[in-house]
């Protein structure tokens, strides 16, 4: 491999452990379990009385969950990193793909 290469690929690998560091850096925030953003922030919409699209069951990616909650749809809020933090958000997409659909909320 020649001096260049090698460099670029060091530099490379460099910036990807700073942006590993930087993402567990972020731990300063609020951590909160997905079920419990869930029940205060999406289940009275989604599987409520709102009766937004559901949402468990369907392996919908993670990033469209994320790129949904940060713009928001027709219908519904956009929430900010204020609301949901980063790795909360990723552990919420994560969860809504893996977790069995969850009781829905009780009707009124
Ligand atoms: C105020 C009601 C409301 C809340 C609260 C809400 N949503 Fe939604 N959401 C909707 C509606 C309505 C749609 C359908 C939008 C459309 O059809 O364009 C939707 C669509 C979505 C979709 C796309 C579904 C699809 O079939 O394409 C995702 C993903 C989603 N919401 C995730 C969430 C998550 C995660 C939360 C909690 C952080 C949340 N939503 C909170 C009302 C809500």
């Amino acid at each position: 491999m020649n001096k260049l290469l090698g460099g670029a690929l060091a530099g490379l690998l460099l910036a990807a452990c700073a942006v590993g560091v930087a993402a567990q850096d972020n731990t300063g925030e609020q951590r909160e379990t997905p079920e419990h953003i869930w029940a205060s922030s999406c289940g009275y919409c989604h599987g409520g009385p709102m009766n937004a699209p559901r949402l468990h069951g369907r392996q919908l990616p993670e990033a469209v969950v994320i790129a949904l909650v940060r713009n928001g749809a027709n219908g519904m809020p956009p929430f900010h990193a204020s609301a949901i933090g980063g790795e909360d958000l990723r552990a919420l997409a994560r969860w809504i793909r893996e977790a069995p659909d969850p009781a829905p909320a009780a009707r009124p």
